[in-house]
């Protein structure tokens, strides 16, 4: 790695907009470290990045974990001494009723999704406040500032890091270190395939098509939740929308453009919204223009239908 060039780190780089935007800074020039729970799903990431010569290394960290964290963190210090950029993108969601969810599975998505942010920042903070600069990107979401149906808890953990990301500005603005958050809508990554939804349950396959749910083995119940009919409907809006749903790319170009925005010390803002896809930037107008009221019929009559 190449001493005094400003360096990138990135959450959850196997797949999707941390890949994508791993590649994007590292074509910026930045010495950029991919990091990622898995290092068996770094080839491909890395195949590219040999192949444009890029300064990218493949780094293993699991944001649930604080070893992890302090491992690859005071890793990269070690070797680099000094971290510009920390992009905070690694998450998954889970989707369903509250009542259909069990308290583990909540658990898991406020550890990834929330603690993995504020973790990896807690951690990286020290080496920005005191080089006095510092850019931190909290990939957040169109579902961290409206109320999305079935999604409480996903809504829940987003809404989480919009409240810390807003006030960790004011805490760190004193030190030249800014605060961006990224709000994409519904992006064509591998996060549908990996969202658990019990299919069974809510009668709903991943083309977004209505099934028939089988009956229980045992006592010939149905399996259906009680909830089917809101998450059912959700979801086939959104299996459907995914597939039209821009590329990842899209995002890494929109957080590339931020970055450079507040790097560039023209941008006197102390934070930084960036909403990213149509439905992100219809949906976060409409939040500010109408009544709760009114936003809350209109979202049920273009999501439930
Ligand atoms: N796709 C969308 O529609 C959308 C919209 C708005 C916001 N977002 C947000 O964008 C971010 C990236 O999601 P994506 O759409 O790019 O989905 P993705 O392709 O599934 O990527 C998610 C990444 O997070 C990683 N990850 C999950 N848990 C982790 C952990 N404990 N430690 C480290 N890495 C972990 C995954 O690693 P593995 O490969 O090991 O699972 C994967 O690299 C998420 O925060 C998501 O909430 C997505």
């Amino acid at each position: 790695m190449v001493k005094n060039q400003k360096v990138a780190v990135v959450t959850g780089s196997s797949s999707g907009i941390g890949f994508e935007t791993s590649l994007a800074l590292a074509r910026k020039g930045y010495v950029t470290y991919s990091t990622m729970r898995n290092l068996q799903k770094s080839r491909d990431l890395e195949g590219i990045a040999r192949d444009e010569n890029l300064l990218l290394k493949t780094i293993e960290m699991d944001v649930d974990y604080d070893h992890s964290v302090k491992h690859a963190i005071d890793g990269i210090i070690d070797e680099s001494g000094r971290i510009d950029v920390l992009v905070n993108n690694a998450g998954f969601g889970v989707f369903g009723s509250l009542e259909d969810l069990e308290m583990e599975e909540i658990k898991k998505q406020f550890e990834t999704n929330v603690f993995g942010v504020i973790r990896v920042t807690k951690k990286v903070l020290p080496t920005m406040r005191l080089r006095q600069n510092g850019i931190i990107v909290n990939i957040s979401s169109i579902a961290g500032l409206v109320g999305v149906p079935s999604q409480s808890i996903y809504c829940g953990t987003k809404f989480a890091v919009e409240g810390f990301s807003e006030s960790l500005s004011f805490e760190v603005e004193p030190f030249g270190i800014k605060v961006i958050l990224v709000e994409p809508g519904v992006i064509n990554t591998e996060f549908v395939q990996d969202l658990i939804v019990p299919t069974d349950r809510y009668g709903v396959d991943r083309n977004g098509e209505y099934i028939n749910p089988p009956v229980h083995k045992d006592n010939g119940d149905n399996l259906l939740s009680s909830y089917s009919n809101t998450i059912g409907k959700f979801l086939s809006f959104y299996y459907k929308a995914m597939s039209n749903a821009p590329h990842p790319e899209v995002v890494a170009n929109e957080t590339i453009h931020a970055i450079e925005k507040v790097s560039n010390g023209n941008n006197a803002k102390p934070i930084l919204r960036v909403t990213v896809g149509n439905d992100s930037i219809k949906y976060s107008k409409l939040k500010k223009e109408l009544t709760d009221s009114e936003f809350h019929v209109m979202l049920r009559e273009d999501l439930l239908k």
